[in-house]
């Protein structure tokens, strides 16, 4: 396909009029996308920025990078791509300059609808699941070369896999199967594993193999380290005031976030046991905006079923 093509690109953006109104944006404010994508997100947040406005964007996926610099090229604001890791945000962006930051965590509809990317069980393409293709290590290269405990831990932390330690036990056998006949491992090996470690769920057998996928993916990927360095990085990068707006898809996904904004959401950071507050109880560095996350509308979710798992949480800089 073209680096570019547009109807091979379509990614619906998920609760768009939420993650506006939670960045509360002002029209000569300064914004980081963090998760750029297909740029439905990014564009509507440059249309309501003027010229005075700045829109930082990021993406490890050369691919969304072309795509959405040449769909926000002419937008009223300076529009500056980074195509790096949002992990590296600290490094990009100085301290005290955003009005808010926006994430739309995981991997866009592109990504797995392109089955030479590898990211589908869909078809029948060799398994890859990187987001940057130009670097670290394929989920191919992975699987034959890890051991069962590390896949196992994988499986748990990654997907809350039951029966891991059975399923990575099976699936290093299978990788070491495939590497001695010289060919690439492919979904439907995937398939044949999992199906052997729960033979009483042949009906569930998608759901788990997109578990199994989403827990290989988010370790070639470090993604649980990618968001908490990010997370971490944002909190110095925004002004007082500013909004953290982070929409994730899955529980592990979600925890991470909400664990790692506790961390600033807290006064006191003297350990439990003390009795009394030697920190000077002023630590605290985000508040939620909202209690409990943002949810999706039935509406949205009958038209796009991408939504259904999400979750958005808000946080305002003090
Ligand atoms: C759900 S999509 C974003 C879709 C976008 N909001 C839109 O409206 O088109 C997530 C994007 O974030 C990117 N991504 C995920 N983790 C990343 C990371 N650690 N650093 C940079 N980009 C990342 C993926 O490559 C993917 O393009």
């Amino acid at each position: 396909m073209s680096i570019v093509d547009e109807r091979a690109f379509y990614h619906a953006p998920v609760m768009l009029q939420e993650c506006l109104d939670a960045l509360n944006i002002k029209a000569d404010g300064t914004y980081s996308d963090c998760t750029l994508g297909g740029g439905g997100h990014s564009y509507a947040i440059a249309n309501k920025l003027n010229s005075s406005g700045t829109l930082h964007a990021f993406d490890r996926d050369e691919e969304a990078v072309a795509y959405a610099t040449k769909r926000l090229a002419g937008v009223a604001p300076k529009f500056i791509v980074h195509p790096v890791r949002f992990g590296e945000l600290k490094n990009e962006i100085p301290a005290n300059t955003l009005d808010g930051i926006l994430y739309d965590l995981g991997i866009s509809s592109h990504q797995v609808d392109d089955s030479e990317r590898g990211f589908t069980f869909v078809g029948n393409n060799p398994l890859d699941l990187r987001m940057d293709r130009r670097e670290g290590v394929s989920a191919q290269d992975w699987l034959c070369n890890v051991d069962a405990d590390t896949l196992a831990a994988a499986l748990r932390k990654n997907a809350d896999m039951d029966r891991a330690f059975k399923l990575a036990t099976r699936l290093v056998e299978m990788a070491s199967e495939i590497k001695r006949e010289n060919r690439e491992i492919l979904p439907s090996d995937m398939k044949s594993a999992v199906e052997s470690v729960f033979p009483d769920k042949r009906r569930e057998v998608n759901g788990l193999l997109a578990r199994v996928f989403q827990a290989i993916r988010m370790e070639v990927n470090g993604e649980l380290k990618e968001i908490e360095d990010s997370l971490r990085a944002a909190v110095d990068c925004l002004k007082v005031g500013g909004r953290l707006v982070v929409m994730s898809y899955h529980s592990v996904e979600d925890r991470c976030v909400k664990e790692t904004a506790a961390e600033f959401e807290r006064a006191c950071i003297c350990p439990e046991n003390l009795p009394v507050c030697m920190c000077g109880g002023n630590h605290q560095r985000l508040r939620k905006v909202n209690r409990k996350p943002i949810l999706p509308t039935n509406e949205e979710i009958a038209n796009n079923s991408r939504a259904r798992s999400a979750k958005l949480r808000v946080y305002e800089r003090v």
